[in-house]
């Protein structure tokens, strides 16, 4: 395993309020976050908000506000959701901060023009301000921007270009060799195939009048950076780059996952590793893509009143319910659909009955029948061991005693799968295992057996317990707060390996989860 880990989210625009999309994005960077840590790999975590532009000067005027009171207030809206939603980020990047950002961002700028691959020319062309971004004539249906309904503006300028082109067979080389690598493998194959096509030299800045919020263009007045300088290189100078206290740089680049949405692809996958490669600094690892979450099987949308409000659900359900739907009802590299309904019915199932259940029954029998002290009396490493067989039907777990099979397929599984990025795989093995000990349960009948078998019935609740405290290992990244609830009740004794070996139960002072 890596020594350090480096995650990031995109950094959201202060143009509007967060939404379930923004949730999602930062709840799956947190998943992995804490998964690294967990692991004892030196983990950082960055994200933040993308506060220049003219989309946010327009709606900053909208809200009769300046634009940096508009974006101060819109980022403490973001910085709320993340802690309703337990984001473990390290740092919070601004882009409209002097200080911490705009050196950085200068510097790099400073680092491609010393490349030579910054020059002067006219731009002309149309502009959509939806997008922020210029549009050519083949991208409209009816002369208007498909993704905003809105006719593009004609813009005529003095602009600073990069030579992306000049990058077009390195990039090509780097994300086939799996260097750079795009994850999912469709996602690869579609900046692959926009590769073939050849880049061309994009707009690197606009004038000053046009776009007066923004980070200046270095020694040379009256221009400011386009947003491909000024926003990407948040992933760098988040970690302090172009400072004097950059020993995060220095120790936590390269990225090793930047993760993103499907519709940002070509920004990270393309544009920003060619800056890189300009400016001499090694490439992201990993560039994660994730789809996007719809409401009812359409995009959220105000028109269509679906859109839904991840603080309303928060105060209804908690967070670590919503968590867990983001985690095992959503595939990472699709789109995801949320309904309430849908929700209710996987909370009752999975969390209330499965999990909060299991935990409960498990517990109960701990207190009642040993006092809440149950001791060791199997030996773990053997692999067949056939203990449980004389007490009923092993057949449901084969012969093989619980901590076997936690040790030998489901903690490796759900490594595999988180390793992977597969957090919806990695929670369906969590999962398993909870049925597992259900079907144990069900089949070996403690209840049952503590009026004759007393030893024998430790052995199963001692079995139990120990799942639970690897079930509680397991969804840590998900439900950090459940699974610190679930350990605090355990009161697990560790041997020298850190196996658990034996628990001093408490009560559950309230169930882990309400039926709903
Ligand atoms: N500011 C740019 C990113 C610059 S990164 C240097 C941006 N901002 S955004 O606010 O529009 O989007 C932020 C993230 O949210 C993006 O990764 C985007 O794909 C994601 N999502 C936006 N809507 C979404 C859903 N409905 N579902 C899931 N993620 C979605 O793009």
């Amino acid at each position: 395993m890596d020594e350090k880990f480096y995650i990031t989210t995109s950094i959201a625009y202060a143009n509007a309020q967060p939404h379930m999309g923004h949730a999602y994005e930062a709840v799956l960077t947190d998943i992995i976050a804490r998964y690294k840590s967990m692991r004892g790999v030196s983990t950082f975590f960055l994200t933040g908000m993308d506060e220049h532009g003219d989309k946010i000067v327009r709606a900053s005027q909208k809200a009769d506000m300046g634009p940096q009171a508009f974006v101060d207030a819109n980022g403490e809206k973001f910085k709320e959701l993340f802690k309703k939603f337990n984001i473990s980020y390290d740092y919070f990047v601004r882009t409209s901060d002097k200080t911490h950002h705009w050196t950085g961002a200068q510097t790099l700028w400073g680092k491609l023009s010393d490349s030579g691959d910054i020059y002067k020319g006219v731009y002309k062309g149309l502009y959509c301000v939806g997008c922020e971004a210029f549009v050519t004539e083949k991208e409209l249906v009816d002369g208007k921007c498909p993704h905003h309904d809105a006719a593009p503006e004609k813009v005529e300028e003095e602009n600073y270009f990069f030579r992306l082109s000049k990058y077009t067979e390195q990039l090509k080389e780097k994300i086939t060799s799996g260097e750079l690598s795009i994850i999912p493998i469709s996602r690869k194959n579609e900046i692959l195939s926009f590769l073939e096509g050849g880049l061309e030299d994009i707009s690197f800045s606009r004038p000053e009048g046009v776009i007066p919020w923004g980070v200046p263009v270095p020694g040379q007045r009256g221009h400011m950076m386009y947003v491909w300088c000024d926003a990407l290189s948040n992933y760098i100078t988040g970690l302090g780059f172009g400072r004097k206290d950059d020993e995060n740089f220095k120790k936590f680049w390269p990225a090793d996952t930047h993760v993103i949405g499907k519709d940002i692809v070509r920004f990270h996958a393309i544009i920003w590793p060619a800056m890189l490669l300009s400016a001499g600094l090694p490439l992201p690892k990993n560039i994660l893509v994730h789809g996007f979450i719809t409401s009812g099987g359409k995009k959220m949308s105000k028109s269509l009143g679906n859109v839904i409000d991840p603080m309303g659900l928060e105060d209804k359900y908690g967070v670590e319910s919503l968590r867990y739907f983001f985690a095992r009802e959503i595939t990472p590299f699709e789109d995801g659909d949320f309904t309430e309904e849908h929700f209710m019915e996987t909370y009752n199932a999975n969390l209330a009955n499965g999990l909060g259940n299991l935990v409960s029954r498990t517990i109960k029998m701990a207190g009642q029948y040993f006092d809440g002290k149950v001791s060791q009396a199997i030996d773990i490493d053997v692999p067949l061991k056939r203990e449980f067989v004389a007490v009923g039907d092993s057949a449901k777990i084969e012969g093989y005693s619980i901590p076997y099979l936690i040790r030998t397929k489901f903690l490796p599984e759900y490594y595999e799968h988180m390793d992977s990025f597969e957090i919806n795989k990695a929670a369906d093995v969590v999962w398993q295992l909870i049925g597992t000990l259900d079907g144990y349960i069900a089949s070996h009948e403690p209840f049952k057996l503590i009026k004759t078998e007393k030893q024998k019935t430790e052995n199963i609740i001692w079995s139990l317990l120990f799942g639970l405290h690897y079930i509680s290992h397991m969804i840590t990244p998900v439900m950090p707060d459940t699974a610190k609830k679930i350990e605090d009740v355990l009161g697990a004794v560790f041997d020298d390996n850190a196996l658990p070996v034996s628990f001093n139960t408490k009560p559950l002072d309230a169930a882990l989860f309400l039926r709903k």
